[in-house]
């Protein structure tokens, strides 16, 4: 499958996914994973509207928004720097919040405007964050949308998301989740950019 992306797009990965960016951990994710991501939603979610957890540099609330018809949201309780990766976004809007708490689901949900078409989740990666959470927002997820998470790769532990490796605990959650799943798992055949293993991306069909 050609995993060739809309103009727009392909101008934020080659701006994203350069050396020095991926040295300093500025992109968290693997061209390959993020590429074919970005592919299934264009071509098979067509999502209105999205919603990240964890934005850190903003690099992939960018990505997302250029995936995404109407509007995305990211959320972080930490304001890491995001004005770079803002100019290469559309319609997204950035919280810093808290993604766990009681009632934040729904003050997000009243400033989407409708219901969650994708919700990505890559903030607090303790076993106990991703449960709160997925209780919290799988119920804002439209039916027939997709709850993404990141990192669900047991592999990535070792490689250089490993400078955490008590914390990532999202492939015990993973594996436990039952539906419909599917796993985008970068390997070393192919030619894309990033760290390998790298945090592989889970998508569970509402
Ligand atoms: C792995 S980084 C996110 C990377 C980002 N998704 C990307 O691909 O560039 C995790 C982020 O989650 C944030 N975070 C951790 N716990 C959180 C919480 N409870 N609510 C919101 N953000 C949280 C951290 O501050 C950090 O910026």
């Amino acid at each position: 499958m050609s995993l060739q992306l809309p103009p727009l797009l392909e101008a934020a990965i080659e701006a994203f996914f350069t050396p020095e960016h991926i040295a300093a951990n500025d992109i968290q994710q693997h061209e390959w994973e993020m590429r074919s991501l970005l592919k299934l939603m264009l071509d098979v979610l067509k999502p209105e509207r999205t919603v990240e957890l964890g934005t850190y540099k903003g690099f992939t609330a960018a990505l997302l928004s250029l995936a995404t018809s109407e509007k995305t949201i990211s959320l972080d309780i930490t304001d890491y720097g995001t004005d770079y990766a803002k100019q290469y976004a559309r319609n997204l809007q950035l919280f810093l919040t808290d993604a766990a708490i009681d009632g934040v689901e729904q003050v997000i949900g009243n400033h989407l405007g409708g219901p969650i078409d994708l919700l990505y989740i890559d903030d607090g990666h303790y076993y106990e964050t991703i449960v709160k959470e997925f209780a919290l927002w799988s119920p804002m997820v439209r039916s027939g949308g997709w709850i993404v998470f990141h990192d669900i790769n047991p592999l990535a532990n070792i490689g250089p998301h490993g400078t955490q490796p008590d914390s990532i605990q999202v492939p015990r959650f993973w594996k436990e989740l039952n539906g419909d799943k599917t796993e985008l798992i970068a390997n070393a055949q192919n030619k894309y950019r990033g760290h390998l293993p790298h945090g592989g991306i889970g998508i569970l069909k509402v």
